[in-house]
């Protein structure tokens, strides 16, 4: 069986812990994309060209474990701006949606570029101060140095680069739900999605 679900939106909305709650539910397998372009930019900032890092992604890259930290979001949000970096990094990403058994994939460009024909599409957001106190919240919980004022900084200027950029913008598909998480908890809002789910199943 082949079937897609689609899960875009800006950072710390809670696609990720959407898309893993939804893939457990139905026994589909996930891919966090953004972590593709977090493991080429962590290469990066060891000097490595965005080009060429990309090209020779390895599966162990990903598996790296500083992924997560605010320095290797902004490169990655930088590399992910060069359409050649975008180009490498496509047929990984349409390949795992096309397995058997269905996919989830969460990204930016995954309704609008990766699988436009997605059987699900969903765009989770939130407000940018939302969004910041929960990074924040995780960051500083893992013992990093971060204030609330640098998140929000880090946050806006990420979402500003990846909507604006003319490769692959973040946007919701045209005929993608919008889940907004401002006001929603987590336990809700993955409801939400795996009633889509479930839906576009019977369907
Ligand atoms: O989802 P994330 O925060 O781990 O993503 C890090 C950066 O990677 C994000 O700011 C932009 C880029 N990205 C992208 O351009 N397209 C995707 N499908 C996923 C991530």
């Amino acid at each position: 069986m082949n079937f897609t679900v689609a899960i875009d939106g800006p950072a710390a909305a809670g696609k990720g812990t959407i898309s893993e709650q939804v893939a457990e539910a139905f026994g589909f397998a996930h891919l966090d994309t953004g972590l593709i372009y977090r493991a080429t930019a962590a290469r990066v900032l060891e000097g490595e060209d965005a080009i060429e890092a990309a090209r020779d992604l390895r599966p162990a890259d990903l598996r790296r474990d500083d992924l997560r930290t605010p320095e290797v979001a902004q490169m990655a949000s930088q590399i992910a701006a060069q359409s050649e970096v975008r180009a490498a990094l496509t047929e990984f990403q349409k390949d795992f949606a096309r397995r058997d058994g269905g996919a989830v994939l969460d990204g930016r460009d995954i309704g609008t570029v990766i699988c436009p024909l997605a059987e699900v599409k969903l765009f989770v957001t939130a407000s940018p101060e939302v969004r910041a106190e929960r990074r924040f919240l995780e960051l500083s919980g893992k013992g990093m140095d971060v204030t609330r004022a640098g998140v929000l900084d880090d946050v806006v200027a990420r979402d500003t680069r990846d909507a604006q950029r003319e490769t692959a913008p973040m946007k919701a598909a045209s005929d993608a739900i919008t889940i907004d998480t401002s006001e929603m908890d987590i336990g809700t809002a993955v409801a939400k999605a795996i009633g889509h789910v479930r839906e576009a199943l019977a369907r």
